[in-house]
């Protein structure tokens, strides 16, 4: 047994080859890259990014854990003047964008209109929504926002309308319009863009971002009474290769590149798996994990994993969790926390994830600690949470930043599939 088994795993390590991709090469197609530069030194705040990631996919915690005496939370938020400091576009065409709040986002900047906005790309979700001057004043006092009024390119879509909710109490609704964007030198006409005269205050939060850019696909636009075209397969139709290259760096500088698979972002293979688009997300097969150099795990729950750069986390099924907390020293699960909080001086394990049938990614335990949230009162040390944590029994696990982060991560439309590469 043990020997079947140690054959499937070297089995499992065998790379898949990257063919060299057939250039289409007319003239008016090109890739263009946004880098990403990690900005300041805030800390997030743990369970704040989880909530967030809950709302999103309306996933309503069941508080399982315990409310320990001995813990402390940190209870103020680190909040970061965001937009204002943004590095601007180059000369070169490609432009420079900010990683915040330790990593809790990776936000990019576009130009919408001639009007330069600092917005977080979405693998998870498929509409383009901006703050705009539909809102209340008040709502968006001291962000940048869209004024369409002062665009010459826009177009009102009269009568169209899109709502993106996200679990109960979470919401956008407005009108819809089309422009002109800009990212990174290339510019696409027309595309549809959600400008909310309501949104509610958990989207106002996160004033670090003046929207969202969805790169999933465009099932899951919310466009009505006629569905758009999301902002991916809008630019795909003038790349070089309609691909997009994620490569975040934790504590570094990043970039997110359209249009090309860049040899140079990754050593040995791009390892590849295909996804299934029916649902608008970039979900693939991922039966197996591992923790450590642990033994391999069928996950015979997991029907399915997406891949999400608007999530900071991974969610995982929460057996997944358990099974990996049970390796790191002094672990608990807390019900203030809504998820394991560990001593900071722990040693946390690499937690290894199937992609597709046949490889496995793994992520190194060092980029798996998430943010300080508080103090043992008992000890006195610091109590870390991770980026590891429950998808509360959600059909399916999201891959965000914590797993994006450690490797070339390469958004496909052709096939489509998804493609993972360590980085250079
Ligand atoms: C705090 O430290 C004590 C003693 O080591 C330990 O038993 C307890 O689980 C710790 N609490 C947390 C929340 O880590
Ligand atoms: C944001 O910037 C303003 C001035 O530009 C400053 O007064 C304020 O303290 C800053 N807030 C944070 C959280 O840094
Ligand atoms: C938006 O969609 C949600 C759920 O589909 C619905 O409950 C809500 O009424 C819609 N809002 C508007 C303004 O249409
Ligand atoms: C964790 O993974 C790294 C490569 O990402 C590897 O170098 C290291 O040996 C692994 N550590 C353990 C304990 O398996
Ligand atoms: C990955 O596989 C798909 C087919 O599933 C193929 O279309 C695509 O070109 C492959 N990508 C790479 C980078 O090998």
């Amino acid at each position: 047994m043990r020997m079947i088994l140690s054959i499937f795993i070297a089995l499992w390590f065998g790379y898949g080859v990257l063919s060299a991709p057939a250039s289409l090469m007319q003239d008016k197609r090109r890739s263009f890259k946004v880098e990403s530069v990690r900005r300041g030194s805030n800390t997030i705040y743990g369970p704040a990014a989880l909530r967030r990631a809950y709302v999103k996919y309306g996933i309503v915690p069941t508080d399982l854990g315990l409310d320990l005496d001995d813990f402390e939370p940190i209870v103020n938020v680190a909040t970061t003047n965001s937009s204002k400091s943004v590095v601007e576009p180059d000369q070169t065409g490609a432009v420079s964008a900010a990683s915040v709040s330790g990593d809790a986002a990776f936000v990019s900047p576009i130009t919408v209109g001639g009007q330069k906005f600092v917005v977080t790309f979405d693998t998870g979700s498929s509409d383009l929504w901006l703050i705009n001057t539909r809102l209340p004043e008040t709502s968006i006092e001291g962000r940048s926002a869209f004024d369409p009024s002062k665009s010459t390119t826009f177009e009102n879509m009269q009568g169209s309308t899109f709502n993106i909710t996200y679990g109960d109490d979470s919401y956008a609704y407005g009108g819809v319009g089309t422009d002109t964007i800009d990212v990174g030198g290339v510019t696409v006409a027309g595309q549809a863009i959600g400008l909310p005269t309501q949104v509610s205050a958990s989207f106002l939060e996160d004033s670090y971002t003046n929207g969202l850019v969805g790169l999933g696909f465009s099932s899951l636009n919310t466009i009505q009474p006629q569905q758009q075209s999301s902002f991916f397969e809008t630019i795909a139709q003038v790349l070089d290769e309609p691909v997009l290259g994620a490569s975040l760096v934790s504590d570094g500088v990043g970039e997110y590149e359209f249009g090309i698979i860049d040899r140079t972002k990754f050593k040995g293979d791009l390892v590849n798996a295909s996804v299934d688009a029916s649902s608008g997300f970039w979900k693939f097969e991922s039966a197996y994990y591992k923790v450590g150099s642990g033994e391999l795990q069928k996950n015979d729950q997991a029907t399915a994993t997406i891949a999400d750069t608007g999530t900071s986390l991974m969610l995982l099924d929460q057996h997944v969790v358990d099974a990996y907390y049970a390796k790191v020293h002094g672990a608990t699960y807390v019900a203030s926390a809504t998820g394991y909080i560990y001593p900071c001086s722990a040693e946390l394990p690499n937690f290894s994830i199937a992609i597709g049938p046949q490889h496995l990614a793994t992520v190194p335990g060092s980029l798996l600690g998430f943010s300080e949230v508080g103090t043992n009162t008992t000890t006195g040390e610091a109590v870390c949470y991770g980026g590891i944590q429950s998808n509360q029994g959600l059909s399916m696990q999201i891959l965000g930043d914590s797993f994006l982060k450690a490797f070339y991560v390469v958004f496909d439309l052709r096939g489509p599939s998804i493609g993972i590469a360590s980085p250079v």
